[in-house]
């Protein structure tokens, strides 16, 4: 029987918002497995996440849903108003969920499931053979879900999609080439400084773990993030989750023989974390009321830790601080902290690498998962191709495979698609500093620790939005113009400038 399109959209929103109120469960489940879940808890959570996804998938494709999508989809909504972008959304999972069988689904959830084990035993035996395999299954895998995804001119082009929708590879190649170029270049400057002797001094000494989560907690109430709507706590491989509006926890990591790696950690996750509370509330549970990508994300984090975080202005208020925390770096001066902060350099490992080198990491691995995913690599030629890539753009070879091709995990759990978000990330947040720093003094605010008016652009131009713009859009309105990686080699200039002249 044929409903009034504002109906069926009205009843349809509640079945969302109520699944959503069910999901949204995981991200408590994940926060507490990566903290403080006992070992034996495993196997069952295991089990209670695929219950959770069979559910969620059982009531996308039921018939009523999609029944009450098509009437719904018949009102007469504005075009752009919160009620058609939500109606787009959903037409978007629905249609990216029954395309692909979920017997492949199943076989995938399985394959990596199984690999992200053998991948541990191979990184730390440093052996290829273990992992290649299953590598290759779950690459032959990830290319049949693409053909039944779709895609105009490239598989690749249907995976990527799902981080990032609307993005191709074609433009992803654009941007990355002129990245590439730029940061070839600047890196040829940085290593002649270092040849001549301009090199930060290591900050070393023992750094109490206590004492630092002291500093992190100060530091996060300075800024805004707001401790009664969230919590900080320790895991291996920091992490942000919104688990509802006011539950936004973070994660960080404390070395006890490095103070900057834990700050960092948690500048980014807070900026993952300042997003998510901004966020319209009252659209929680509506496909509208999350961030559009991973990249418009990425960016805020990104924000917060490079732009707002290593900067000297920031450290001109902090430092003190942290020396009062910490008075082992009575023994460095706020310079040496801050160029300890910016050194740059190559490496091989992209979760050590500095903000310059990070995006020739990223580089690498985006030209290597197009050629995987679009038949033009095969995974048995994947550690040949890897350390020949590496020596073209860093100029050495990895020593091992454990810092080359099994450095990261996402591969291995069937991320194809993923790493590109990281630099539209930097891209779209050097973008939105020379945006902001149009309408306010942006290095003034950070000196004078008013974090309220940078926060409050953000809140404006991008949080406040939540999904009702695609992200290429939600930059355009933001900045006045798509992601353009000017800004950002603008940016990572004026740093070399600053450090390595
Ligand atoms: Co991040």
């Amino acid at each position: 029987m044929p409903m009034d399109p504002k109906k069926a959209y009205d009843e349809l929103v509640r079945k969302v918002r109520n699944l959503h109120y069910i999901t949204s469960v995981r991200g408590l489940m994940v926060w507490d497995q990566r903290t403080y879940m006992p070992k034996k808890a495993a196997k069952f959570r295991g089990l209670q996440y695929a219950a959770i996804a069979e559910y969620a998938h059982s009531v996308i494709t039921s018939p009523e849903f999609v029944s009450l999508l098509e009437q719904a989809e018949r009102g007469d909504f504005s075009p752009g108003s919160r009620e058609a972008m939500n109606l787009y959304w959903l037409r978007r999972t629905y249609n990216r969920t029954v395309k692909v069988p979920l017997d492949l689904r199943l076989e995938l959830i399985r394959t990596t499931t199984e690999t992200e084990v053998i991948w541990r035993e191979a990184k730390e035996k440093d052996d290829p053979s273990l992992v290649l395999p299953n590598l290759g299954e779950i690459v032959r895998l990830k290319r049949e879900i693409a053909e039944h995804l779709g895609y105009e001119t490239e598989p690749y082009d249907a995976l990527l999609d799902d981080y990032e929708p609307g993005l191709r590879a074609k433009r992803v190649e654009e941007v990355f080439s002129y990245v590439r170029e730029g940061t070839v270049a600047l890196l040829r400057k940085v290593m002649e400084a270092r040849e001549s002797g301009k090199v930060p001094k290591r900050i070393e000494g023992k750094f109490p773990v206590i004492d630092q989560r002291r500093f992190h907690i100060f530091m996060l109430r300075e800024i805004g993030y707001d401790l009664n709507a969230g919590r900080l706590d320790e895991t291996t491989h920091p992490f942000a989750v919104r688990i509802t509006p006011g539950d936004v926890r973070i994660t960080t990591r404390y070395k006890e023989d490095d103070v900057l790696d834990g700050v960092f950690s948690t500048l980014h996750e807070m900026g993952h974390a300042l997003y998510n509370m901004g966020l319209p509330e009252e659209w929680f549970g509506e496909p509208v009321g999350n961030a559009p990508s991973l990249a418009v994300h990425e960016s805020q984090s990104r924000f917060w830790e490079n732009v707002v975080g290593r900067s000297g202005e920031f450290w001109e208020g902090f430092y003190p601080f942290l020396q009062a925390f910490l008075p082992t770096l009575y023994d460095y001066s706020l310079e040496d902290f801050l160029f300890a902060a910016n050194d740059m350099k190559p490496s091989f490992v992209r979760i050590e690498a500095d903000e310059l080198t990070y995006n020739l990491h990223i580089i690498l691995r985006f030209e290597i998962e197009r050629n995987l995913i679009n038949g033009k690599m095969e995974v048995k030629d994947l550690p040949d191709a890897w350390n020949s890539k590496f020596k073209e753009m860093f100029g050495v070879e990895p020593p091992t495979h454990r810092e080359g091709f099994l450095q990261d995990i996402h591969w291995y759990s069937g991320s194809f698609g993923y790493f590109p978000t990281y630099t539209f990330g930097n891209v779209i947040a050097a973008q939105i500093r020379a945006k902001i720093m149009e309408d306010i003094d942006l290095y003034s605010a950070i000196r004078d620790w008013d974090f309220a008016s940078v926060l409050s652009w953000l809140r404006e131009r991008i949080h406040s939005h939540g999904a009702l713009y695609l992200p290429e859009e939600l930059v355009k309105r933001a900045t006045g113009e798509g992601p353009n990686p000017k800004y950002l080699m603008e940016y990572l200039r004026e740093k070399v400038e600053r450090f390595y002249s």
